[in-house]
């Protein structure tokens, strides 16, 4: 069983010099092991200082732009991305859907296009706390799903099942909840497409989602800003059957 643990640091340090003490701490606490990848997805202005750097962890950009290259200004292109020799993407983070307008049209074409540039796309789905109450959860998901990877091969993406309203909120996601999404996604997808859960995950709730909830890996937020914290979250996943 390969795991994941991947560390999103959202516009998060605001120095080259915090970005850089973070990698080495976070480095210091994981290992590069055959069991658990561990990645982190820095803002674009410090991939630069932290790709390549440490062995023990990957990684990726927080998002890409939609074409290649031209006239796209403020954008970062999956080429551009890849030639920092970045090996993942996210692509279609709630926060990137909300407050950017992204559709899963546009989620659709970036993941296209970053698995042409050799990028490997961490494909972000979650319902919203209306949508949820409202009993869509399921719906909501398996749309985004369907739209967001129409004819791509989905062994070749991860997927990020994030519920809007357990991120950033402490309120992470219920396991029977959690362990629904997770089995309709690797029904509609397959086995081989790796499940991660997002949302409020810490050290103690992380390597739950993956023991009894069916995931093959945590994308954690805020608590990757914290190496320490961070680091526990390894050695649970690590400790794992
Ligand atoms: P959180 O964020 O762990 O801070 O809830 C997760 C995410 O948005 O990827």
């Amino acid at each position: 069983m390969k795991y994941y643990l991947f560390g999103n640091w959202k516009c998060n340090p605001v120095s080259a010099q915090e970005a850089k003490k973070l990698i080495s701490d976070t480095a210091k606490s994981v290992k590069r092991t055959e069991k658990v990848e561990v990645a982190v997805f820095p803002p674009f202005c410090y991939l630069y200082e932290v790709v390549g750097k440490k062995k023990e962890v990957a990684v990726g950009a927080q998002n890409c732009c939609f074409k290649e290259a031209g006239a796209f200004t403020g954008e970062v292109s999956p080429r551009q991305i890849a030639d920092l020799e970045c090996k993942y993407v996210l692509i279609g983070h709630s926060e990137r859907r909300k407050i950017f307008s992204e559709t899963d049209s546009f989620v659709n074409d970036k993941t296209k296009l970053a698995l042409a540039c050799g990028l490997v796309p961490v494909v972000c789905v979650g319902e919203t706390d209306e949508e949820r109450t409202a009993g869509r959860a399921v719906e909501i998901v398996t749309g985004q799903i369907e739209a967001g990877l129409k004819d791509v091969d989905a062994k070749q993406v991860l997927v990020a099942y994030e519920p809007v309203w357990a991120i950033g909120t402490g309120k992470a996601c219920g396991l029977a909840e959690a362990r629904e999404i997770s089995r309709m996604i690797k029904e509609a997808l397959g086995s081989e497409t790796p499940v991660l859960y997002g949302g409020s995950a810490n050290a103690k709730n992380g390597a739950v989602y993956l023991k009894e909830a069916g995931y093959d890996g945590l994308l954690v937020g805020g608590a990757s800003l914290k190496a320490d914290e961070f680091a526990k979250m390894f050695e649970e996943i690590e400790g794992l059957d």
